[in-house]
C-alpha cells in the first residue's frame, strides 16, 4: 500500500481539499487497493473540525465527498507515510521539524511537482477556495503521475498480458 499524506497549517482548508480531490481521482482510476490517503495539520488550533465552509462547498460543486474528514494533528508516527505532501514553505519546515526529519525527501512542496513552484496560498487569509481547488487538482494530477511512475504502476496492463 502507497500511503500519501496533506500537510498544511490548521488542516481544515488547504490539506483536506488536497485530500478529498487526491482520492476522488485514485477512485477514478481504479487505484483503491493501492494508495491510501490521509491529511494533518501542523498546528493543533483545529483538531477535531470538519473542513471549512469554503473547502466543504467548492467540493460539494464539483461532487467531491468530504464524508467523515476531521482535522488532526500532525504527530511523529506519520514518517510512515511514503509522501508527505505540503501546502507552503513553512509547512514543509515545520513538518520536517516535527518528524525530526530534516533531510527527508519524502517530505516536499506540493505545487513543486508542478510548474508553478510556489506555495498554495492560504484561502483562510485570501477567502478564495476557487484558486485553492485549481491549484489542488494541477497538483494532485501531477502527483499521481510521480507516485505511478516511481512505483511502476503507470503501465500495470504489460505485466499480465499474455505474449
Ligand atoms: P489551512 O488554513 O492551513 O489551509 O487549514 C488555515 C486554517 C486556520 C488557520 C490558519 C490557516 N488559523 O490561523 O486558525
Amino acid at each position: 500500500m502507497i500511503r500519501v499524506l496533506f500537510v498544511c497549517l490548521g488542516n481544515i482548508c488547504r490539506s483536506p481539499m488536497a485530500e478529498a480531490i487526491m482520492r476522488d481521482l485514485i477512485e477514478e482510476r481504479g487505484l483503491t487497493s493501492k494508495i491510501k490517503v490521509d491529511s494533518a495539520g501542523t498546528s493543533s488550533n483545529h483538531v477535531g473540525e470538519t473542513p471549512h465552509k469554503g473547502t466543504r462547498e467548492k467540493l460539494k460543486e464539483m461532487n467531491i465527498s468530504t464524508s467523515g474528514m476531521k482535522a488532526r494533528q500532525l504527530s511523529t508516527s506519520d514518517l510512515d507515510f511514503n509522501y508527505i505532501v505540503c501546502m507552503d514553505t513553512s509547512n514543509v519546515k515545520n513538518t520536517r521539524d516535527m518528524l525530526h526529519a530534516h533531510d527527508n525527501t519524502k517530505i516536499f512542496r506540493f505545487l513543486d511537482l508542478t510548474p508553478h513552484k510556489k506555495d498554495v496560498p492560504d484561502p483562510w487569509y485570501t477567502g478564495d477556495f476557487q484558486e485553492t481547488y485549481e491549484l489542488c487538482v494541477e497538483g494532485c494530477e501531477a502527483l499521481l503521475e510521480r507516485i505511478l511512475e516511481e512505483k511502476g504502476l503507470l503501465y500495470p496492463c504489460y505485466c499480465t498480458r499474455s505474449q
